[in-house]
């Protein structure tokens, strides 16, 4: 049986210094977006700010529930509020951050499955790639030019029909 390879392709900055300065304002956002974060549970604090093709900065931040499934993570917050909110604008770029008083994060926190999977919907939608920046405050920066090098295995709408 041959074994079958996948190549994804990221950007790899390692401080903040390297940015370009659009998507330096756009980490500061995200870094403001934690300040709404709701975590008493895991005391990790994310952020996210989307910007759109208007030039609009949308926020997210986790919101965490004493029954723990019922919360949500930053990235989809802010997602489904681009959704519900201005859904005829496309998604340029999105940066998520984290922090937690428990100790230093050191590397990139990059998003869960299921956020990944919200973004290739929006993705989809929206016929147009959204970069993500996965910004780590005292370490590198991960961004990549759309999702498909995130998730590339993505559940598919044909996979719906016959
Ligand atoms: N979290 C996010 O906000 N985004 C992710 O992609 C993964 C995890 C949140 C959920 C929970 O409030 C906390 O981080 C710890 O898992």
């Amino acid at each position: 049986m041959p074994n079958n390879t996948l190549t994804i392709t990221f950007e790899e900055y390692s401080s903040f210094d390297e940015l370009n300065t659009t998507d330096q304002e756009l980490c500061n956002e995200a870094i403001k977006a934690m300040s709404t974060s709701h975590s008493p549970y895991s005391n990790f604090r994310v952020g996210t700010a989307l910007r759109l093709e208007s030039g609009k900065i949308v926020f997210g931040s986790n919101q965490e529930n004493v029954a723990y499934p019922s919360g949500l993570c930053a990235e989809r917050v802010a997602l489904f509020t681009v959704g519900s909110t201005y859904p005829n604008e496309r998604i340029i770029s999105m940066a998520i951050t984290a922090q937690t008083d428990k100790f230093q994060i050191t590397e990139p926190v990059t998003s869960c499955g299921a956020c990944l999977q919200v973004m290739a919907e929006y993705e989809k939608k929206q016929s147009y790639p959204i970069e993500v920046l996965f910004y780590c405050q005292n370490g590198s920066i991960i961004k990549t030019k759309g999702i498909k090098s995130l998730l590339p295995f993505a559940f598919a709408e044909s996979r719906l029909k016959k």
